[in-house]
């Protein structure tokens, strides 16, 4: 397929994609209409229990040399040669699209806001240049279409049902709406942050707005946690080490003159290893507590870490760099942002690359302003098909 075809095919299958965004774990149509076209294109799609999402399978010559199996065959049935797997992720957020678009968002609140309609196109892409030449792949691909990576526990599905236990190395691709559309940023090391959330739940005594001193008042008090917890970063982490805490739910009270007997405050805490992220939300869990005891409050605190910080080995980074050099990509490297990824849960088990392609966006990724250039698609699955292949290529040498 020559690249103007290739574009434009993949033109279309994003535009569908971006109408129909689908949040986390519940990306039915979304994944009916990646298994339609995968199974157009003659590619396997694995029998594995996701209940959203998908694994495909194209295996080349050596890969496709055992013994004949039924279309029904699980991934347990080892493949011959090297494995390597490419992922996209397919999940939407809840955002209302402000673009004026000809293919925005039909769905009501829900938006591809995070260039996952990009990934999903791309590696689509990927699959179509794959199959066209699986005779000279010297092993197996595994097209991870995963679900929930917002939030969702996406990466654990996948990985829970053990179709990667075989893979050898994976690469992952994400949009970046800073850079110029095709634009190829990566660096060694990690990447993507260590993702902490956390709840806090104060329980006071509620009654009369006039008569605060009979209360025990929880929205005074969590006001209180919220300006001391501005000191864990200030104060007590120093200014070589990268850390955030936000505060981005709070909840209390339904109207002007009830005090309330509960509040909740919700956010997040990130760091780029786990001692660092447990460490914040100690220092969060002791300020919250003992606020609360001054002010009569009891005070629930919770947390729990979405994921780890994603780690690229410098090996596969430098032949990510150089294969894309090698096809004419402008390559560049990328500051680690704070922003994270369960693409990290791959890579604590396989090594492997998280890739950056430029998309050129207004606005950056998560805003409901957010437009990905379509220019780069088939770019990206050029991109992940020669990663792959050469992957594969090299694995295959060193096996021999
Ligand atoms: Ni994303």
């Amino acid at each position: 397929m020559n690249t103007d075809a290739l574009q434009s095919q993949l033109e279309s299958y994003f535009k569908w994609f971006h109408r129909h965004p689908e949040l986390s774990n519940d990306e039915h149509e979304t994944t009916a209409r990646i298994r339609e076209i995968l199974t157009g294109a003659g590619v396997e799609i694995l029998n594995i229990p996701l209940k959203t999402g998908l694994v495909a399978r194209i295996r080349g010559a050596r890969g496709s040399s055992a013994p004949a199996e039924s279309k029904a065959e699980s991934h347990s049935s080892p493949p011959d040669g090297p494995v390597v797997a490419l992922r996209s992720d397919i999940d939407a957020l809840p955002v209302t699209e402000i673009s004026c678009l000809d293919y925005a968002s039909e769905q009501s609140g829900v938006m591809h806001a995070c260039g996952h309609d990009f990934h999903i196109t791309a590696l689509l892409g990927t699959a179509l240049l794959l199959q066209a030449e699986k005779e000279n792949l010297g092993g197996t691909i595994k097209l991870i279409f995963q679900p929930a990576e917002e939030g969702g526990g996406g990466a654990q599905q996948v990985l829970d049902t053990g179709v990667l236990d075989d893979t050898a190395e994976i690469y992952g691709l994400h949009t970046a709406a800073e850079n110029k559309a095709g634009v190829i940023a990566v660096s060694p090391g990690p990447s993507h942050a260590a993702v902490g959330a956390f709840r806090i739940l104060l329980r006071g005594v509620g009654g009369h707005a006039a008569y605060p001193h009979l209360c025990k008042d929880p929205i005074v008090a969590g006001a209180q946690i919220i300006n001391a917890a501005q000191t864990i970063i200030s104060r007590n982490t120093s200014p070589f080490d990268q850390a955030v805490l936000s505060f981005t739910h709070t909840e209390a009270g339904s109207n002007w003159n009830v005090i309330p007997p509960e509040a909740l405050l919700e956010g997040t805490t990130r760091a780029f290893s786990v001692e660092k992220l447990t460490g914040l939300n100690e220092q969060l869990k002791h300020i919250a507590v003992h606020t609360g005891e001054v002010n009569g409050i009891a005070v629930e605190y919770e947390w729990h870490m979405n994921t780890i910080s994603t780690n690229n080995d410098p090996a596969l980074t430098a032949f990510v760099s150089e294969t894309a050099k090698a096809m004419g990509y402008r390559v560049q490297p990328r500051l680690p942002g704070m922003g994270g990824e369960d693409f990290a849960l791959y890579q604590q088990r396989i090594p492997g690359v998280f890739w950056t392609i430029g998309v050129g966006s207004p606005q950056a990724l998560h805003h409901p302003g957010f437009i990905a250039d379509t220019a780069a698609l088939s770019a990206a699955s050029r991109l992940m098909a020669a990663l792959g292949k050469e992957a594969l290529r090299r694995l295959g040498a060193i096996i021999l």
